[in-house]
């Protein structure tokens, strides 16, 4: 029986209550019905020597078996020299021969802050609806100007406004503090159709040193497959990973 002064026991967990989430298997109670992988299989030849063509067979695949919001990636950056790791949530807006390109703020945000001191980062594609994972590592870059603008321009005039007001990640007294930012910038730009980018915002490519491609298996036996570079810009080597 569940405890219902505390509604998160598990019965499967009766003995340790202080745990308030215990073995959570999707919905069961039950943790040997935890939910099993068994939509696909990856072999060494279903894949294309370029992880980035990979990454783009896997993704129109994803949005064919519509999972929603594909591009939603998970950021994670560190600073040095203390070696703290952030991560978050961000949209991966293009894929190009270079690599993933997010957008973001890059002065006063975490991350801008982690890759100034220290120019990597890792991706993570999880797509629920297929069962794979794609990992990514690598070194990054900023888009020029020029090239932001481009993408800055497809976004609503609201989002516009948006990426000039907000200080990303600072302290706010309030929202009211946001939003006569807001009102500043829509004063600013009044009657003006078309937008700079702001120089603190952009796009940042992650260029891939390491690419793993994963799917989901029976009893966690999944399949992974590791792209790493054979020197700087060598040719791929495709290893297969134990789960
Ligand atoms: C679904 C989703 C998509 C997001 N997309 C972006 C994005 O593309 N760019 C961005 O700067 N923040 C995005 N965010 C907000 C970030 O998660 C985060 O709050 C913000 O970038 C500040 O993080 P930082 O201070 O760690 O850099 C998104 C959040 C969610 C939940």
């Amino acid at each position: 029986m569940s405890d219902p002064a505390n509604p998160a026991a598990s019965p499967s967990n009766p003995s340790n209550p202080s745990k308030l989430i215990f073995a959570p298997t999707g919905g069961s109670t039950d943790p040997s019905k935890a939910i099993q992988y068994a939509q696909g299989t990856l072999k060494l030849t279903d894949l294309s020597p370029s992880p980035l063509t990979q990454f783009h067979a896997w993704f129109a695949a994803a949005q064919a078996a519509n999972v929603y919001q594909p591009e939603t990636v998970t950021l994670a950056t560190a600073s040095l020299p203390d070696g703290h790791v952030s991560a978050r949530v961000v949209f991966m807006k293009e894929l190009d021969a270079r690599g993933f390109v997010v957008y973001s703020n890059w002065d006063t945000s975490r991350k801008a802050r982690d890759v100034r001191g220290n120019p990597r980062a890792a991706l993570t594609f999880w797509w629920r609806e297929v069962e794979r994972q794609v990992r990514v590592e690598g070194i990054v870059e900023r888009l020029t100007d020029a090239e932001s603008q481009v993408y800055f321009d497809t976004r609503i005039r609201g989002s516009r406004i948006g990426a000039w007001a907000s200080a990303q990640s600072s302290v706010l007294q309030g929202r009211e503090e946001l939003e006569e930012r807001v009102k500043g910038v829509e004063k600013k730009f009044e009657g003006q159709d078309k937008i700079p980018v702001p120089p603190f915002w952009g796009g940042l490519r992650v260029v891939p040193e390491v690419v793993e491609f994963w799917q989901g298996r029976e009893s966690r036996l999944h399949d992974r497959f590791r792209y790493m570079r054979e020197g700087k810009e060598g040719a791929w080597k495709i290893e297969r990973l134990s789960p």
